[in-house]
C-alpha cells in the first residue's frame, strides 16, 4: 500500500501498579504487505478489555507478556483489503484476538484457535458484536456461567462488574435459566442498567457501608452462584454469604489490576467452602473456543428473539486506546469498551 501509514501502538514500559499513558507511545510504518497464505485487514473497531493488564508484563500468566517495542496485543474486526489466503476474499470482513493496537493488520487464517482469524457475517449483527456480546465477552459469560456455574432454577447468582461487558450478558442467560441475578457495580446509573435487563437485586459496592450485610440482605435465600469478575472487597463479602452447594466461578480480577502477578489481597475462605460444600473454579473461557459456534449460535437466538440487550461504550479514534483501556481499570466505562477506528 504506496503513501498509506499505519499507526499503531507500542509497549514502551512495564506499569509497576496501575498503568498510566505513557506505558505506551503511537508510532507510523508503511501499511505492510501479507505473505503468503497471509491477510491484510483494515481495523473498523479495536477492543480493550482488562486481560491486557496482564500481558504489559514480562512474566507470562496464562499468555505469554508482549514485549517492550512491539506492538500492544488486542483484538479487531475490520474489512480485508488484500489477500493470499484462497479462502479470504477483499471486502470479507475478519475478526481476531491478534489484531493489535493498530489500524492495519497482516493476520494469518490458517492458526487454529483463539490467536486465528474469524469470518463475521455483517448481516448477523454489527460487526462490533464480535468483540462484545457476540465474541469473546459474550462466550466467557456463556461458558463460565452454564457450564462452570451451572445455574437452576430459583438459585441466586451474583455477578460482580455486572454491568461490564461479561456481567451484562451473565445476569440475563441467569435470568434465561430461571435463576435470580443480582448485581454488584460502582455506580446508581449502571445498577439501573442492570435491573433495566432482569437483574432483581443490585447492589452499589462504593456506597455500602458493610458489604457483607448488603449482599446478605439481597440474598435473603443466600449465594448458589457467585460469578466473580473482580476478586478483592467484593469477593470476601459474597463468599461470607455463599449457600450450601455453592458454585464459584473464578473469572477475573479487576479490582487487583494493579497488583499484577501478586496474590489475591483480603481473607481465606477453607473454612466456610467446607461448611458449604461449595465448588471454586477458576475458568478460562480459551478452553472452551471447541464450542465456540455453538454458543455464538444461541447468543445470537436469545439477541434475535430480544431476551438479551447489550450496552457498549465507544470512543472514537486509535488516539484513544490507551485511553479506552485505562477506563476499564477505573471504572469509567459503562458497557463494553471499544474504539471506532473508521
Ligand atoms: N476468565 C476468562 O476467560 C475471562 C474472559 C474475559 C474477561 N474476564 C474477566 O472478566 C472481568 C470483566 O471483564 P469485562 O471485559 O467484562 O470488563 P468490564 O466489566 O466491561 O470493565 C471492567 C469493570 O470492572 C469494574 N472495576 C474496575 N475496578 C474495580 C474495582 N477496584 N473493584 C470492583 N470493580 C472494579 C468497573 O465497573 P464498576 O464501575 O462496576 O466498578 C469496570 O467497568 C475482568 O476481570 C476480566 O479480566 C475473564
Amino acid at each position: 500500500m504506496q503513501n498509506v501509514v499505519n499507526r499503531r501502538w507500542l509497549l514502551t514500559r512495564y506499569p509497576e501498579g496501575m498503568p498510566a499513558p505513557d506505558n505506551w507511545v503511537m508510532d507510523t510504518q508503511p501499511v505492510p504487505d501479507p505473505g503468503p497464505g497471509q491477510i491484510l485487514v483494515k481495523a473498523k473497531w479495536l477492543s480493550v478489555d482488562p486481560y491486557m493488564r496482564g500481558r504489559m508484563s514480562p512474566a507470562s500468566n496464562y499468555a505469554k507478556g508482549v514485549g517492550l517495542g512491539e506492538v500492544m496485543q488486542g483484538g479487531g474486526v475490520g474489512e480485508v483489503v488484500a489477500s493470499n489466503h484462497p479462502a479470504w476474499r477483499v471486502g470479507d470482513t475478519a475478526e481476531s484476538m491478534s489484531f493489535g493496537w493498530q489500524e492495519w493488520s497482516v493476520l494469518v487464517p490458517d492458526i487454529p484457535g483463539p490467536s486465528g482469524v474469524n469470518r463475521i457475517d455483517p448481516a448477523l449483527a454489527p460487526i462490533e458484536s464480535s468483540l462484545s456480546w457476540l465474541g469473546m465477552p459474550g462466550l466467557t459469560a456463556y461458558f463460565g456461567l452454564l457450564e462452570v456455574g451451572r445455574p437452576r432454577p430459583g438459585d441466586t447468582v451474583v455477578v460482580s462488574a455486572a454491568s461490564g461487558a461479561v456481567g451484562q450478558l451473565v445476569g440475563q442467560i441467569a435470568k434465561l435459566a430461571g435463576s435470580r441475578a443480582v448485581a454488584i457495580a460502582g455506580s446508581d446509573d449502571k445498577l439501573n442498567w442492570c435491573r433495566e435487563i432482569g437483574f432483581e437485586g443490585a447492589i452499589n459496592y462504593k456506597k455500602a457501608v458493610d458489604l457483607t450485610a448488603a449482599v446478605k440482605e439481597a440474598c435473603p435465600a443466600r449465594v448458589d452462584i457467585f460469578f466473580d469478575n473482580t476478586a478483592g472487597p467484593i469477593h470476601d463479602a459474597v463468599m461470607r454469604n455463599l449457600n450450601i452447594g455453592a458454585r464459584v466461578v473464578i473469572c477475573g480480577r479487576v479490582a487487583v489490576a494493579d497488583q499484577f502477578g501478586k496474590p489475591d489481597i483480603g481473607e481465606r475462605f477453607n473454612g466456610q467452602l467446607i461448611v458449604t460444600r461449595a465448588t471454586m473454579h477458576g475458568f478460562l473461557v480459551f478452553d472452551w473456543w471447541h464450542r465456540r459456534n455453538e454458543a455464538l449460535q444461541r447468543l445470537a437466538n436469545w439477541h434475535r428473539a430480544g431476551q438479551i440487550r447489550f450496552k457498549e461504550d465507544v470512543l472514537d479514534g486509535i488516539e484513544r486506546m490507551p485511553e479506552g483501556f485505562l477506563r476499564l481499570l477505573q471504572g469509567k466505562n459503562f458497557g463494553k469498551q471499544i474504539i471506532r477506528i473508521g
